[in-house]
């Protein structure tokens, strides 16, 4: 406690140090610092460690994923090595770990970044519960944070806030997504969607990882959309697919040869929308026909199956845009010029007419 206390004081002795160095979000250039008494040696010195403050080609990034087996997270991951590279960090100094769904494990990946040094730490939570430690890890040791596509809850950003700590969670609000997924089925009308003609549309729910406040909002603000219609909704089946395609395709399987009747089948993901659409195809159904089919991300396959009907319709999570702003989130910590506790961003609606584009976009 008491290390940590010293650690945070000097933190934000620092920030301050920044802050104060910086006209407009920009640092003071070394030479305006170096004016004045200063004898020649010593303005020198100082113009050479600020430069080397702001070389962000020395300056080391940490980054650690949940799972690298996540089809998303790869693209993602991908995007953002590539993007910090072009911003003009060295590939050698960013450190990229795979936590392997291991909260213990990520904890350790972080606390051994920590020890070797780094300078801005990018985290994907296992889980997002437990990210009051990370946070307690990263602050204790005065290093900005930037929390990406796993939102910790409000608690634990508003800590952020009451601190002022240099904390942040880039990332798209999930209740967008779900949302969207109502939209694509609504926008097709009652009467194609009811095949049963009952005025009630029978669904099924393949849900992430149920710790994930993606998974929650999506199946939650999904079936909104149809109820905030009028439309009357009944859940057949809801079981966890923890995003993975095969999981999915398992219990798609088992929920289609319970619930024939099923009109709508939702995915929290695309991955997971993908092995449902085998099992679709394997029980002799036809999507758009007589069953749809929505999934979230926007990933190069699903969008191929969009344009060609066999999925109905997903959401882009534009994993250019968040990967993005964290690289940006990540400069501004180090060139002391701070950032918001909360840096947002949009998903977009894909079905057949714009799913092209999204591609185009990606590819
Ligand atoms: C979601 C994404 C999922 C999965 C998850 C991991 O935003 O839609 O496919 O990658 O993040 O947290």
């Amino acid at each position: 406690m008491k290390n940590r206390t010293g650690s945070l004081f000097i933190a934000g002795v620092l920030v301050v140090a920044m802050l104060s160095g910086c006209a407009g979000g920009e640092p003071i250039p070394a030479e305006d610092e170096a004016t004045g008494d200063t004898g020649s040696l010593e303005a020198s010195q100082q113009e050479a460690s600020a430069e080397k403050s702001n070389d962000i080609s020395q300056k080391k990034i940490g980054i650690c994923i949940y799972n690298f087996d996540d089809n998303f997270m790869t693209l993602y991951r991908n995007e953002l090595v590539n993007y910090l590279v072009d911003q003009g960090f060295s590939e050698e100094n960013i450190t990229v770990e795979n936590s392997e769904l291991s909260q213990e494990k990520q904890n350790k990946q972080i606390q051994d970044m920590i020890d070797g040094g780094i300078d801005v730490l990018i985290i994907n939570a296992v889980n997002t519960s437990e990210s009051a430690t990370i946070t307690d890890m990263a602050v204790g040791a005065g290093i900005p944070l930037v929390y990406i596509n796993r939102e910790p809850d409000a608690e634990e950003e508003q800590r952020w806030v009451d601190n002022g700590w240099e904390v942040t969670y880039v990332g798209c609000d999930a209740r967008q997504s779900g949302t969207l997924q109502g939209d694509i089925i609504t926008d097709i009308g009652l009467e194609k969607i009811d095949k049963n003609g009952d005025s009630i549309v029978q669904y099924i729910m393949i849900e992430g990882d149920p710790e994930n406040i993606d998974a929650q909002y999506r199946t939650q603000f999904s079936v909104k959309a149809l109820e905030d219609k009028g439309w009357s909704v009944k859940c057949l089946f809801d079981e966890v697919g923890n995003w993975d395609m095969e999981t999915a395709k398992a219990l798609s399987k088992e929920a289609l040869e319970k619930y024939p009747e099923t009109e709508v089948v939702f995915c929290n993901n695309d991955a997971m929308a993908l092995g449902a659409l085998m099992s679709i195809k394997a029980a002799g159904r036809t999507v758009g026909d007589d069953i749809y089919l929505v999934g979230v991300d926007a990933l190069t396959e699903a969008l191929d199956d969009v344009i060609d009907g066999s999925i109905t319709g997903t959401v882009f999570n534009d994993y250019f845009d968040q990967s993005h702003r964290a690289a940006a989130a990540t400069i501004n910590y180090m060139k002391g010029a701070g950032n918001d506790h909360y840096i947002g961003c949009d998903y977009v609606k894909v079905t057949k007419e714009n799913a092209q584009e999204i591609l185009d976009r990606i590819k």
